[in-house]
């Protein structure tokens, strides 16, 4: 069956990768790619074979392998995703890192724009001293989350409104976020397989890319303690406009480029100080 599908897909020219093939079909079977392996020989059942098809098919259209099995790995653990929710990226496990670092002991932390929660609950799940809120305007994605956190058993407040709105009038320890950054009117930074992925996730307004920062920036001078942390993942493209952004932001301070293993700025930290002079 996988030599079909990668044949298939040679005499395409285009497709899914060999990986992702074997990580499917090992899906469909319910074991792990080394059990594949071990159990090469094994005829599958028709249930199977038309299982296998259907999701074959939705790659060969392009279709992400975390939207067609239903489940990304996080931080090490496996989350629930679903087309209503941005699949999580490797860049989010830095902006994840870099949070419990900088995050004070039993600090009441604020994530919006939480989509599958991947953030929020690894951050709850690492670091048990720290209460987590976390809000979306989607009232599907923080359905996906909520779910993700009672899987995973994870303590989330979840809440529904846009950036600060939901949480008005409260003041947290620290702010972490990976708000929408994706800047419509620049189609040349993305590829065609975000189609597939919620827009409201993606899309900052045309032209606009640090627009969700600034609204975050602004709601922090209430809603944050002084010398609360904020960290924010940005895009390859965006990083440096942001940086710039809160370096001349009077009520944030200790601005700092946290560089991913390939010596890129994907995460910012900063740390709401107290305005002098
Ligand atoms: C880039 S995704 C991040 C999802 C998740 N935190 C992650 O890192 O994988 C951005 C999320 O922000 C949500 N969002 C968009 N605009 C928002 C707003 N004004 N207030 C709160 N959430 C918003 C979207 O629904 C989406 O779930």
């Amino acid at each position: 069956m996988l030599e079909a599908a990668e044949a298939v897909v040679v005499k395409r020219g285009s497709g899914p990768a060999r990986v992702d093939l074997a990580r499917c079909l090992a899906g469909v079977l319910g074991v792990s790619r080394l059990h594949l392996l071990l159990d090469y020989e094994r005829p599958l059942s028709e249930d199977e074979r038309a299982s296998y098809r259907a999701r074959f098919q939705r790659l060969l259209d392009g279709e992400p392998l975390a939207y067609v099995m239903g489940r990304r790995e996080f931080f090490g653990r496996s989350f629930r995703v679903t087309p209503d929710v941005l699949i999580p990226r490797p860049e989010t496990e830095t902006l994840v890192s870099a949070a419990l670092e900088a995050l004070p002991e039993a600090a009441h932390v604020f994530e919006p724009c939480t989509g599958s929660g991947c953030v929020a609950i690894t951050l709850a799940l690492e670091r048990p001293d720290l209460v987590v809120t976390a809000s979306d305007v989607s009232a599907p994605a923080l359905g996906v989350a909520a779910e993700n956190a009672a899987s995973l058993g994870a303590e989330v407040e979840w809440l529904k409104g846009s950036f600060w709105q939901p949480v008005a009038g409260r003041v947290f320890g620290g702010l972490v976020a990976n708000p929408p950054y994706v800047d419509p009117a620049r189609p040349d930074l993305f590829d065609a397989s975000l189609r597939f992925e919620p827009e409201a996730a993606l899309f900052s307004p045309a032209g606009d890319p640090t627009f969700a920062y600034r609204e975050l920036l602004a709601g922090g001078i209430d809603g944050l303690v002084i010398g609360a942390p904020v960290l924010f993942e940005a895009g390859i493209d965006t990083a440096e406009p942001l940086a710039d952004l809160a370096e001349r932001h009077a009520d944030y301070g200790d601005v700092t480029r946290v560089l991913d293993i390939a010596g890129k700025c994907r995460v910012l930290r900063l740390r709401r100080c107290a305005v002098t002079g």
